[in-house]
Order: C-alpha cells, then sequence, then structure tokens
C-alpha cells in the first residue's frame, strides 16, 4: 500500500486527495492511498511518527505546520531550507524523513504557462511564510529586477536580507514606496483572505504585464479586481499553484511526471 497524507489544521477544505488521486489515476497506481489528516496544533510531531510507524510513505503540510515539518526534517532539500519551511515529507527507507518545498516549483510551473520570467521585471507582494518559500524559485528563472513589497516594511527588508549574496539584488519596498513598472505581480499576501485590496500606487502594471494571486476562489480575488483595474493585461489565481506543487511532491513520492493540464481543468469547473 502506498500511504500518503495531507496534515494541516483545518484540513476539511483541503483539495490535496482529489488532486492527488487524480494523478495516481494517470499511472493506473491502484495502491495509491492518499487521506485528509486533521493534526492537533500541539500534536503535530507525534501524528506523523505514527503514520511513519503505520507504514506511510509521504505527506503534504499545510498551514500552520510548515514550520514544524522543517525542523522535523531530517535532510532538507535546498529549496525547503531556503525556504524555512516544508510543505512536502517524504519517509526514508530507515523511517527518516525527507523534508521538501514545492511551493516555489508548482508557483514557477504556472507562472511560465502565462509567459517566461527571464529578463523580467518582477514584484513580489508579502513578506511572509507564503512569499519566502517561492523566492528561491523566482530567482532560479533569473529576472532582471526582483522587489518584495509589504505592509511592514521591516519584514520585507528582512526577506530580502535572507536572499542576499544571489546574483540579483532584491529590492524592498513599503507598497506607497513602489518604485517603477513591472512584467509580473505576484501577491503573496493574505490580504485577499479578508477581502481587502493593497492600494497599489498607480503605473506598477507594465503595458502586457501578468497579476498572478497566490490565492484562488470561485470568483475574481480582490487582487485580480485591482491589478485588472491597474492595468494588468493577464490576471491569474493561483489554482494552478495548488496542483502545480502537488504535482512536484507526487514527483518527489514516486518518481512520475503527472499531467497537471486535465486535473487543473476538472478542478477549475468544480470551484
Ligand atoms: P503566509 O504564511 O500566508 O505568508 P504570514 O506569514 O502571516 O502568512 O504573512 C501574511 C502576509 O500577508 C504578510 O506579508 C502580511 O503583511 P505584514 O507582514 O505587514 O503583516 C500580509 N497581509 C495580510 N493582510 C494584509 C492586508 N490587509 N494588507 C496588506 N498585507 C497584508
Amino acid at each position: 500500500m502506498m500511504k500518503y497524507l495531507v496534515l494541516g489544521n483545518p484540513i476539511a477544505h483541503s483539495k490535496s486527495p482529489q488532486i492527488h488521486q487524480a494523478f495516481a489515476a494517470q499511472f493506473n497506481l491502484e495502491n495509491f492511498v492518499y487521506e485528509r489528516c486533521l493534526a492537533p496544533l500541539d500534536g503535530f510531531a507525534a501524528v506523523v511518527a505514527d503514520f511513519v510507524a503505520a507504514g506511510g510513505k509521504g505527506a503534504n503540510v499545510t498551514v500552520p505546520f510548515k514550520e514544524d515539518a522543517f525542523r522535523l526534517s531530517s535532510v532538507l532539500t535546498p529549496r525547503a531550507a531556503a525556504a524555512g519551511a516544508v510543505n512536502t515529507l517524504k519517509v526514508n527507507t530507515d523511517g527518516s524523513l525527507l523534508g521538501d518545498n514545492t511551493d516555489g516549483a508548482g508557483l514557477v510551473s504556472d507562472l511560465l504557462r502565462y509567459c517566461p520570467l527571464a529578463g523580467k521585471r518582477v514584484l513580489l507582494l508579502g513578506a511572509g511564510g507564503a512569499a519566502a518559500g517561492v523566492l528561491q524559485s523566482l530567482l532560479a528563472e533569473q529576472p532582471v529586477r526582483l522587489c518584495i513589497a509589504n505592509r511592514s516594511l521591516e519584514r520585507a527588508h528582512a526577506l530580502a536580507y535572507r536572499f542576499s549574496g544571489q546574483a540579483l539584488a532584491i529590492q524592498s519596498f513599503a507598497f506607497e514606496a513602489i518604485t517603477g513598472e513591472f512584467d509580473v505581480v505576484i501577491n503573496a499576501t493574505s490580504a485577499s483572505l479578508s477581502g481587502q485590496c493593497l492600494a497599489l500606487p498607480a503605473g506598477v502594471f507594465a503595458a502586457g504585464s501578468l497579476a498572478y494571486d497566490m490565492m484562488y476562489g470561485k470568483g475574481e480575488t480582490p487582487f485580480l479586481l485591482e491589478a485588472r483595474l491597474g492595468g494588468a493585461e493577464q490576471c491569474v489565481d493561483g489554482l494552478g499553484m495548488l496542483v502545480g506543487q502537488a504535482a512536484e511532491a507526487f514527483y518527489l513520492w514516486t518518481g512520475l511526471r503527472a499531467d497537471v493540464e486535465p486535473v487543473l481543468a476538472r478542478m477549475r469547473v468544480a470551484l
């Protein structure tokens, strides 16, 4: 039996089981089992230990346990180490845990469906865990400019500092101080959750630009509405990132590259 889990709190809303079961069906993996698990807020490590003891092969980790999973991992992939958070655990044959972070790869694979990132001016909005999780992958695409803007300027500076020493110096701003225009603007804040827009300065969205919200929902998110009115040409939500990060996790576990497109199309209809 190939046993997998998604761990979070809350977890009932998670679409990961249907995504992974759809990937498994592409390869006729009949013994692939993937379930949701509501882990107690103070009991993440114990739940993982029980799962490993019961023969579990891997787990996805979501809010609020990505830092717990980071600490629990005995080996980290470079991208998980850079993110400071783990969203995918793989159980090694000796029962130890490999910690990976597939969020950045999921984001970039979805962005590349709309435009290349190399040589582009990229603005990342937010400086929390979601932003930190994707910075390394964005840098690897070699944009010509990469800026972080955040409500709290200190947090923006701190995140840029964490990624200093790379080929490209990351600039950090408060929203109102953002200068210049950008080809790709990515929302990694949680403002959309509370229905709030970000009040970005006029002129942020270059002609032909892509606005990408890491959030997704049935209708247009507040950020994508703001982006459309601000002149962004393409406005895309984060459903593709969700399916993309799952495909990366599935690959880590099985060595199989799932076809994202049909799964994404089905999820879009079901939103
Ligand atoms: P996550 O793991 O989702 O990134 P987080 O680490 O709590 O969660 O970070 C939330 C991010 O959304 C932060 O960048 C936060 O800005 P601050 O650092 O200034 O708090 C941002 N955020 C949340 N609500 C916001 C709002 N209404 N307007 C602007 N930014 C907001």
